[in-house]
């Protein structure tokens, strides 16, 4: 394991992870492969771009003859597939990019990965596929698959797919599901970002239905940490979930966020819930821990340090939501209608 191909490396996750593995890891070069969807940012990589190491080659995973060109001009060894379509409410909206990128560009990768005998192709999943959890209990990797939204049932097809080539083709795999990630360079659409940022805008932050929804909010840098153990002490054909192991309602999220910017309550406006929205995720994160990782950051800690990145980093979101954001918001909360909740 020596050439990494980073699918998606210029999303969220996907940059965090390379800053990792060129921090951690002298000896290994990274290729970023990444379409640069509206959620793609070359700025998430600045830090990386004179680093002889890295390497950014824009392309699209769908693109088969591409990608498979991009594999053996850079003798790729290992792809770790973080390129997604990831936001829960664009899935609701228009699901046909989520089918496009998800489960067929995932196909794509996986046959390159076949075709030229790669070391490792590391899927980067989500805790979304287990569905909704009922109260006392917590996911674990061989619990069946639930999904719910368009968004969770392309990414459940990406992982089954996956696991079919481990069994079928003896493809050395390895599955990681995450729970929600907080951190530098998130999109603003995703919850934490979006009400921070708009807290300092002055904004109202729009909590769907009555915000007693459970969410585990790891940060970012715990989650890049466990998908390194994965890649290097995982085994094959397995799937390892990577949380902090908490829960916390959105509403107490909310409270954080606004206590760490010291903000007031009122700025809390419920409105209309997203269809279908899972109530609660809840992962048993044992059998990653049993291969010596622990995350360093609970809920709580995780939350004050992504609010304290995007109050110190406006550079970064501030042309994002001037941007075509705009248009988004509007068509995503314009007619959103306010609710009571008692
Ligand atoms: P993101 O939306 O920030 O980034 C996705 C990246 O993929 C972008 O850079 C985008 O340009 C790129 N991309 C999209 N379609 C592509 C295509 N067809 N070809 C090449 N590149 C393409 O996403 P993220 O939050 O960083 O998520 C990364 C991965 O982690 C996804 O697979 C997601 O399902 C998974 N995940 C995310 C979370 C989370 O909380 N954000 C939690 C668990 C799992
Ligand atoms: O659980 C892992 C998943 O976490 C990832 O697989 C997805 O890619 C990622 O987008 C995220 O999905 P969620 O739907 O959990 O994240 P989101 O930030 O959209 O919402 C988090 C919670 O906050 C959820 O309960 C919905 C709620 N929410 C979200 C938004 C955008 C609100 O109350 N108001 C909002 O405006």
């Amino acid at each position: 394991m020596k050439n990494f191909l980073i699918t998606g490396g210029a999303g969220f996750i996907g940059a965090n992870f390379v800053h990792h593995l060129l921090e951690k890891y002298p000896d290994y070069n990274v290729v970023v492969y990444d379409k640069l969807t509206y959620a793609g940012n070359l700025n998430n990589l600045v830090d990386a771009s004179d680093d002889p190491r890295y390497a950014f080659i824009r392309g699209d995973i769908c693109d088969a003859p591409t990608v498979e060109r991009v594999i053996q001009d850079n003798e790729i060894d290992t792809i770790v597939n973080f390129a997604a379509e990831t936001h829960v409410d664009r899935s609701i909206m228009d699901p046909d990019a989520f089918i496009q990128t998800d489960v067929y560009g995932t196909y794509v990768l996986l046959e390159a990965a076949r075709k030229f005998g790669l070391e490792r192709y590391h899927q980067i999943s989500t805790d979304e596929v287990y569905g909704h959890i009922p109260p006392g209990h917590s996911s674990v990797e061989t619990d069946p698959v639930a999904p719910r939204s368009p968004y969770a049932a392309s990414k459940t097809s990406g992982d089954l797919m996956a696991l079919a080539y481990w069994v079928t083709y003896k493809l050395p795999v390895t599955i990681t599901r995450g729970a929600n990630n907080i951190g530098p360079y998130q999109y603003p659409e995703k919850v934490v970002p979006l009400f921070v940022t708009n807290a300092l805008e002055g904004k109202r932050l729009p909590v769907y239905g009555d915000g007693r929804q459970m969410r585990d909010y790891q940060w970012v840098g715990d989650h890049c940490a466990g998908i390194d153990v994965v890649l290097h002490r995982g085994r094959l054909g397995e799937i390892y979930n990577v949380g902090t192991g908490q829960e916390l309602e959105n509403l107490k999220m909310v409270e954080i966020l606004l206590d760490e910017l010291g903000a007031s309550r009122d700025l809390i406006q419920h409105v209309e819930d997203r269809p279908g929205h899972d109530r609660r995720y809840s992962l048993n994160v044992d059998k990653l821990k049993a291969l010596g990782w622990e995350p360093e950051h609970d809920c709580e800690a995780a939350i004050r340090k992504t609010v304290r990145w995007y109050v110190a980093n406006e550079w970064w979101w501030r042309p994002i939501k001037e941007g075509e954001f705009r248009q988004y918001y509007e068509e995503m909360y314009g007619s959103r209608k306010e609710i009571a909740v008692g």
